[in-house]
């Protein structure tokens, strides 16, 4: 299906004032998170790719949290949820200059495709409707507002649940809270919504029958149910998540990636995977995760914004935490944990491991059980270890340190100084042996 682009100017304004009292959160509802990322910023990054000239998110008074996760964006505040008309009232000083399409959203609604916004305004647009309803068929209706179509198809009015007849009410299409209203107009019709209903709120939906005494059709467009689903409470949130999740592990392999056991791997909305990459099962990614081509991770990883590159192979059972950056064929084994550290190619880090604000040069082996103590309680400190090092197993690295190129360490040692290239060092007590010391023991 090819969608015009709609020529007419655009402003989005996004709903984001109510208390989302059913989420039971100190949070503002709009900041719970879908994939790692605010349900409010799904929805402004999603009306960015219709290049609109205006996009006014419209919050409720004391908002910090949500202003600072919109910023640069500006917002207006709704002093009183008096109702989603009298929301997008709040917006129009912002508008006054405006002759376009004025395209109203909601917040809590993140899955809203880009697809469905284009061919909503392209309709707006083709049949100069006064506004143009995104309409829907949840397969259980009660709650939501019943559009009432002429028998053209055209919109007659909307009719909110609390408020309609029982006729009004077997009605199967939706509101699904996302209109389109002609910016031509908006002053005057917002004007003219009054409160007399059963809520006692300014509702938006009294609008097409504003528009039509003004002698303006009104449309409806239908969209998918599961796009346009609405978060209430958690258990709503998480349907949601699970249908993100869904959608992605399709996208991540048809672009080429093999995912081993898809249901049980979870991505964040900014995970990049390249190509003939392969994922065990119960991998979890974090926000901020780039892999390159050609990169295993064995089963039961997290990681959190880490860039590896090609050949790379971790896992199972790894943790890659904020600031791991793995280059070419690096390998990390079970237990092994790498925060704020650069491993340069061909590293190997196989086994319980936790490497923590360092640096480690090409083709170096860090054996089982090395730690580095990057802390002292007070100051966190790097360790750097150069090309080709050889690190014996349960070493521990007190940092600041350097282990220069070449250089070997012995199994056990605690090192507090640098070593010079190419050298050994050894830091623990000798073996002491004692022949036939047990049988003399049992003897006396
Ligand atoms: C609304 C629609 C209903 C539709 C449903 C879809 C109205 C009157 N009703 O009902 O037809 O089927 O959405 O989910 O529009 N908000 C504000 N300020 C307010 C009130 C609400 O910003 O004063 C915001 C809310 O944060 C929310 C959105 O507007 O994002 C919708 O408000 P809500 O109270 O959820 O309306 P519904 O009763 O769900
Ligand atoms: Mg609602």
């Amino acid at each position: 299906m090819t969608i015009n682009t709609p020529n007419t100017p655009l402003a989005v304004l996004i709903l984001a004032a109510g208390q989302g009292s059913r989420m039971k959160s100190s949070r503002p509802k709009v900041l719970h998170t879908i994939a790692g990322l605010p349900m409010i910023s799904h929805v402004i990054n999603t009306v960015k790719t219709l290049n609109p000239v205006h996009i006014i998110p419209i919050l409720a008074p004391h908002m910090d949290e949500v202003i600072q996760a919109i910023t640069p964006l500006k917002y207006v505040t709704q002093p009183k949820p008096l109702g989603t008309g009298d929301a997008v009232k709040c917006t129009l000083n912002k508008l006054k200059d405006f002759k376009g399409s004025v395209l109203v959203l909601c917040g809590d609604v993140p899955l809203i495709t880009e697809a469905t916004l284009s061919k909503l305004l392209a309709t707006h647009e083709e049949h100069k409707y006064g506004i143009t309803v995104l309409g829907m068929k949840p397969l259980d209706p009660s709650g939501y507002g019943r559009l009432i179509q002429q028998a053209d198809g055209t919109l007659d009015r909307i009719v909110e649940h609390a408020d309609a007849t029982e006729k009004e009410r077997s009605v199967s299409v939706c509101n699904s809270g996302v209109m389109v209203i002609d910016g031509n107009h908006i002053h005057k019709w917002i004007a003219q919504i009054e409160n007399n209903n059963s809520q006692n709120e300014f509702y938006l939906v009294d609008l097409p029958l504003i528009a039509q005494k003004d002698q303006y059709t009104c449309g409806v467009v239908m969209g998918n149910v599961q796009e346009l689903q609405g978060v209430n409470d958690r258990a709503q949130l998480a349907e949601l998540e699970n249908l993100w999740q869904a959608q992605k592990r399709n996208e991540i392999m048809k672009s080429g990636v093999t995912l081993q056991n898809p249901d049980t791997i979870y991505f964040s909305y900014d995970t990049k995977i390249g190509q003939d990459s392969l994922i065990g099962a119960n991998t979890v990614f974090g926000t901020g995760v780039e892999i390159a081509d050609h990169v295993e991770i064995k089963p039961f990883c997290h990681l959190e914004q880490v860039k590896i590159y090609s050949g790379g192979i971790i896992g199972p059972f790894a943790r890659l935490r904020p600031g791991t950056i793995l280059e070419k064929n690096a390998k990390i084994g079970n237990f092994v944990e790498i925060k704020n550290a650069t491993l340069g190619e061909n590293v190997k880090v196989n086994h319980l491991t936790y490497v923590g604000d360092a640096d480690i040069g090409c083709g170096s082996n860090i054996g089982a059980g090395t730690i580095t103590c990057n802390y002292d309680g007070k100051n966190k400190y790097r360790t750097t270890i150069g090309q080709d090092v050889f690190v014996g197993s349960n070493t521990v690295l007190i940092a600041p340190i350097t282990l220069e190129n070449g250089c070997y360490i012995g199994a056990g040692s605690t090192l507090s100084k640098d070593i010079p290239s190419d050298s050994l060092a050894v830091a623990r007590s000798r073996t002491i042996i004692k022949e036939n010391w047990a049988i003399s023991k049992k003897e006396t």
